[in-house]
């Protein structure tokens, strides 16, 4: 993956490129108004699991979905009364709302983590709303920096951090915001700022009329990291050699197993297919064994994961 980086311009035959990359599958860092995107089809679980492997995430975080507008928002997220408040007022903008998923939505389930619902947002750079124009289609962005650096906002900084492990970046100057979008969830009963961000929560207070709720703290850094969102209903045992009882085996690789992450041993696939494994062993309801996985690229996000939901329950 040592290829060499495309820089393309903000106009229209960058923006085909980009687009067309996207299509097939590869990776393009785009800017926004708050910083850039990192972006892959949020569709495709192997597109997905390609932005952790080069972010070199050692967990996975469920994603934001940028989309080209409040229409192509609610083919993805159930849409509320709160929803079309925040939406009318900030979208696009640097708010992203987070959702309950919307029936036949097809996103990876990556994308979410596995959760019932989907962070969305409509950006207001106008690059970024010409990529997601001609994409016409949902892209998946975290910040596009390698993991633990800090948030880019020049086309250098991506450059710099991801130069030979994604197709290329749209290089549009530097972000005006340069602070990531605020986030505010709608799945409760009351809408909750999950992250202070780009946009005053006085502004987001003052449209609602009424207060945003904090989470508890857990959640506020690590949403998707909650033990309780992940555990399946089985007990789970890691390196397992083989079923024993009544278990079901997960297994990675050429061995004999009920369900297989990647029957090839390809950590990106078994990252790709994991929350869907992960959802139809609990559907199950038996102890759950899962076979070795290697610890090196995504395989320490997949351990990560598979070690969480094979923790003590404290529920
Ligand atoms: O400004 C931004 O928002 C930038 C630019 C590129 O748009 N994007 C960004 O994306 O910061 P990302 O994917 O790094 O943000 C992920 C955060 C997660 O850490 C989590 O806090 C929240 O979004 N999140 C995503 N899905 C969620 C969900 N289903 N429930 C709760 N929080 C969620
Ligand atoms: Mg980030």
């Amino acid at each position: 993956m040592a290829e060499s980086m495309e820089i393309l311009a903000p106009d229209a035959a960058g923006i085909a490129r980009a687009a067309a990359h996207l299509r097939a599958g590869r990776l393009i860092a785009f800017p926004t108004e708050t910083v850039y995107g990192l972006g892959a089809d949020a569709r495709d679980g192997t597109a997905v699991a390609a932005i952790y492997a080069a972010k070199g995430r050692p967990s996975f975080n469920p994603l934001i979905v940028h989309v080209a507008g409040t229409d192509m928002a609610k083919r993805y997220g159930q849409w509320s009364d709160l929803a079309e408040v925040l939406a009318s007022a900030f979208w696009p903008g640097p708010l992203t709302l987070v959702l309950p998923l919307a029936d036949g939505h097809g996103l990876s389930s990556l994308v979410t983590a596995g959760l019932p619902s989907v962070a969305l947002r409509v950006p207001a750079h106008a690059t970024a709303r010409a990529l997601l124009g001609a994409f016409d289609g949902p892209v998946a962005a975290p910040s596009a920096n390698p993991s633990g650096r800090i948030s880019p906002t020049t086309a250098a900084h991506v450059v710099n951090g991801l130069q030979g492990r994604i197709a290329g970046v749209v290089d549009d100057g530097p972000c005006s915001v340069g602070l990531e979008s605020t986030i505010v969830g709608l799945t409760g009963d009351a809408p909750v700022l999950l992250r202070a961000g780009g946009l005053p929560v006085e502004a987001i207070e003052a449209a609602l009329g009424m207060p945003l709720a904090r989470p508890v703290p857990d959640e506020i850094t690590a949403p998707g990291q909650l033990t309780s969102h992940y555990a399946p209903a089985g007990q789970v045992r890691l390196e397992a050699e083989r079923a024993e009882g009544n278990e079901v085996l997960l297994g990675f690789g050429n061995v004999d197993c009920d369900l297989n992450l990647s029957p090839g041993g390809d950590l990106t696939e078994a990252a790709a297919r994991l929350f869907d494994c992960l959802h139809q062993l609990d559907a199950m309801a038996r102890p759950i064994a899962v076979t070795r996985i290697s610890e090196r690229g995504l395989g320490v996000a997949i351990n990560d994961r598979l070690r969480r939901a094979a923790a003590p329950r404290n529920t």
